[in-house]
């Protein structure tokens, strides 16, 4: 058998998250596409190579599973640019649109034509034969419909092509993405495997796992809180709310753009300015130090008192809860609005991670747990079978 590399991937509303390998490489690509409707000019080579691939991806998807094959899109920064591009809308299903293929795709063929580590895929010509053994998610809401059974059969029943059109260093490469194996978890479990479990699924948290547990995972667009009990999710139980933080973090910067007409170029300037920890909550205006704080607390606390009414209106129905645990890119953001209301009003046992990083890779560590547990496994039993068929040949 050809060499099956790893790869757990969460294709978030705002931004995928993927993991390879031996976590020898990790992806983050922002979740926009832009369909590419006339070609674009061709740049001298020499010039675009000095480029981050990254930052202009470029390609070229054929796949039974898309709905519309042979797109070009931009992907990630490159399509932020775009005025046609698109972000996915609230209100609709991950696992049956276009965009959440092409953003997975798109992070498998950039991990396989990654040089700098070698996968042991075969290449002949301009064409890499990669194949993976994916982990990754689809929203709870989702799973319940049984949507990830369709998911999980299109990705496994053929195989699927990138094709790099101006992207530096990979133009002119196509990756052959095939899947040996795929599974599709759903989110809130996989928030909770990751937080009572190490990589090789021991318990690490004793404290935690018999308990009954709520996870408020903020994303850019939407809001799901999953509850657990008797290690496992409540499906009847848990609740996805069409709410993100991206609004807010638009309306902060329009609000700059018009009280102090200072243009940030993304949602992503408006984060770096509300965490950072020099100079927080300030911008330069004309040469000026200003504070915008007026504005992003009256934004976020509005937010946060959302959010905090989604926790409220959940735990209501599941009062024997014990503690909530705050995930997501939302959550590091919203932290401190929600710690100083629930001092304040109702005193619930809620929890934060103190490093961001592992608020937003928290699904896809999970995936990659997950997944290479399946794999761990899988290989037991492989070997088993080869030695009972050893010791039958040699009787
Ligand atoms: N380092 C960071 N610190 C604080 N906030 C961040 C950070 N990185 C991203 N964010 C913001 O947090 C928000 C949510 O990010 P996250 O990656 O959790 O969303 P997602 O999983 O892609 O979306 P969803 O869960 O809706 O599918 C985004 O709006 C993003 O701008
Ligand atoms: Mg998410």
């Amino acid at each position: 058998m050809t060499n099956s590399r790893i790869a757990a991937v969460d294709v978030g509303n705002d931004a995928v998250k993927a993991l390879f390998g031996k976590l020898d490489s990790e992806l983050y690509i922002p979740n926009v596409v832009a369909r590419d409707l006339e070609d674009r000019p061709v740049i001298g080579i020499e010039e675009l190579d000095e480029k981050d691939p990254l930052e202009n991806i470029h390609i070229r998807v054929h796949s039974p599973a898309l709905t519309e094959n042979n797109v070009i899109y931009r992907v990630g920064s490159l399509a932020t640019k775009s005025s046609n591009s698109t972000e996915l809308d609230p209100g609709s299903h991950k696992s049956e649109e276009d965009q959440t293929l092409v953003m997975l795709f798109a992070a498998l063929a950039l991990d396989a034509v990654d040089e700098k580590k070698d996968k042991g895929f075969r290449k002949t010509n301009n064409v890499i034969d990669a194949n993976y053994t994916l982990g990754t998610g689809l929203p709870l809401r989702e799973v319940k419909e049984g949507k990830d059974v369709g998911y999980r059969a299109q990705l496994l029943g053929s195989v699927h092509q990138v094709e790099f059109l101006v992207t530096p260093k990979y133009q002119g490469l196509k990756v052959n993405i095939k899947f040996d194996e795929v599974k599709v978890y759903p989110e809130g479990f996989a928030a909770y495997i990751n937080l009572v479990m190490d990589n090789d699924l021991n318990i690490i948290n004793k404290d935690l796992i018999d308990k009954r547990i709520l996870i408020q995972d903020i994303g850019g667009l939407s809001t799901d809180i999953a509850v657990i009990r008797n290690r496992n999710v409540d499906d009847d139980k848990a609740q996805g709310f069409n709410l993100g933080v991206s609004e807010s973090l638009e309306a902060i910067r329009e609000e700059i753009r018009t009280k102090h007409g200072v243009e940030l170029d993304s949602r992503r300037d408006v984060v770096e300015i509300i965490t950072r920890k020099n100079d927080r909550n300030h911008i330069m205006v004309r040469g000026s130090r200003t504070s915008v704080h007026d504005i992003t607390d009256r934004i976020l606390l509005e937010l946060a008192k959302k959010q905090y009414r989604f926790l409220r209106n959940v735990w209501q129905r599941n009062s024997q809860t014990e503690i909530c645990y705050f995930v997501g890119g939302g959550a590091s953001v919203l932290k401190d609005y929600l710690k100083t209301l629930n001092n304040n009003l109702d005193g619930y046992n809620i929890e934060f991670f103190e490093d961001e990083k592992e608020s937003i890779w928290m699904m896809s560590n999970a995936y990659y747990k997950l997944i290479s547990d399946y794999v761990r496994r899988n290989q037991k039993t492989e070997e088993k079978k080869d030695e009972k068929a050893k010791a039958a040949s040699s009787k």
